[in-house]
């Protein structure tokens, strides 16, 4: 079997797309464009369910009675932290067990044995291999060397991409979807006036992801989170994208980008500061939800001295002043890490209520097991013990 796929990547994403699905549902993850309307709700609704379960001996037991039968490879050759840890926790939450490579050097690439051997090796002894790579379309490839195996009635495993170069990031996107599905709902531990409290100052706010508008600062270029998450936002009514940085060609919101969210109907706009106004209101003070990035210098090329020299990055960096003027009922992301040196959120604001960057990162556990829980096809056994479990 060649390894040539330069025809395949090359096509428009609408005739790939049904070749990593597998009836309604995903097979292969690779693009956040596989994601639909009911497909999110689905895996929220799932999440939701084992979030609740986890909580209960008898819930967590269940659970983890559901896929012992199944082995996940995680092959995760770029630095991860928050994507390999839950998707290992997930693993364990549902009884799957995983394996790791997280080094290239200890296996046997280093006798020239090429990362497509690799992947189909590692689909000879495991069940699903969730990837990370440098390479932005390795994952991809992945998919169509497993179909191809499926057509010739060989073994072939669901390909799951854990991050492709600068170039997409689906399962963050499940998560930080995940993240603020629940975060409008305005539901507040311990106060049941707090949706009533917030509508006191923002009477028209509403609940739900429609209609709201995020903001998105840092480097939006090179930002595969942002990428993929702005795939799914797009698909809801009323969406206002706005996009605040440096107006570099490495940095700001790329032009295809532009295009491809704007095709949808949805209005983006780009800014340099959170100063700039719209309808004479500042940019901070209009946001629903305020997606915070690191600026990704390990792209950088080495051989340029410094290609910001001439930037003033104190404008994208979040301040405690800044929080102050945004919607009481704001929330703000990141997708994490944040880097400590250069400060695009000082600790000082992990305080505020309205900052849920560490609940997202646990959300991804929960949006990764149901992620799985959908792949196994295991959802529907979850929804099943939930109902019952939930009526006694
Ligand atoms: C991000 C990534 O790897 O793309 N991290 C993550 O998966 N949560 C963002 C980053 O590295 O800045």
């Amino acid at each position: 079997m060649s390894y040539d796929y330069a025809n395949r990547t090359d096509r428009p994403i609408k005739l790939k797309i049904p070749e990593l699905q597998s009836g309604n549902r995903l097979h292969h993850v690779i693009f956040a464009a596989q994601y639909t309307v009911p497909i999110l709700e689905r895996l929220s609704v799932t999440a939701d369910r084992i979030r609740a379960l986890a909580k209960s001996k008898e819930g967590h037991q269940f659970l983890n009675s559901l896929l012992p039968h199944r082995r996940a490879m995680l092959y995760f050759t770029q630095p991860s932290t928050r994507t390999f840890l839950s998707f290992s926790a997930a693993c364990q939450i549902l009884g799957i067990a995983c394996n790791e490579v997280r080094d290239p050097n200890v296996s046997s690439e280093t006798k020239g044995e090429s990362p497509f051997d690799s992947v189909r090796m590692f689909s000879s002894y495991f069940d699903v291999v969730i990837m990370r790579s440098k390479m932005a379309n390795f994952a991809e490839c992945c998919a169509y060397m497993m179909n191809d195996l499926s057509s010739a009635s060989r073994r072939s495993v669901p390909i799951v991409n854990g991050g492709s170069g600068t170039d997409e990031h689906p399962t963050q996107a499940l998560l930080d979807f995940y993240t603020i599905r629940r975060a409008t709902r305005y539901i507040r531990p311990g106060n049941p006036n707090w949706l009533a409290e917030l509508r006191e100052t923002e009477p028209d706010l509403a609940t739900g992801v429609a209609n709201k508008t995020f903001g998105f600062c840092g480097d939006i270029g090179r930002g595969r989170t942002i990428r993929s998450l702005v795939q799914l936002l797009s698909m809801f009514e009323g969406t206002q994208l706005y996009f605040v940085a440096p107006d570099h060609e490495i940095l700001r919101l790329p032009d295809a980008l532009k295009a491809r969210i704007e095709a949808t109907g949805t209005t983006v706009r780009c800014f340099e500061s959170f100063e700039d106004t719209i309808d004479g209101k500042p940019v901070i003070e209009q946001l629903d939800c305020l997606y915070m990035t690191r600026i990704q210098k390990e792209h950088n090329d080495p051989s340029v001295a410094d290609p910001f020299a001439d930037i003033d990055f104190e404008s994208y960096k979040l301040t405690r002043k800044l929080v102050s003027r945004m919607k009481q009922s704001a929330i703000i992301l990141h997708p994490f890490p944040r880097d400590q040196y250069f400060g695009e959120i000082p600790t000082s604001i992990d305080r505020d209520h309205r900052a849920f960057y560490f609940r997202q990162a646990r959300n991804g556990m929960w949006a990764r097991a149901a992620l799985l829980a959908h792949l196994f096809d295991a959802d529907g056994t979850i929804a099943e013990f939930y109902e019952q479990f939930t009526a006694e």
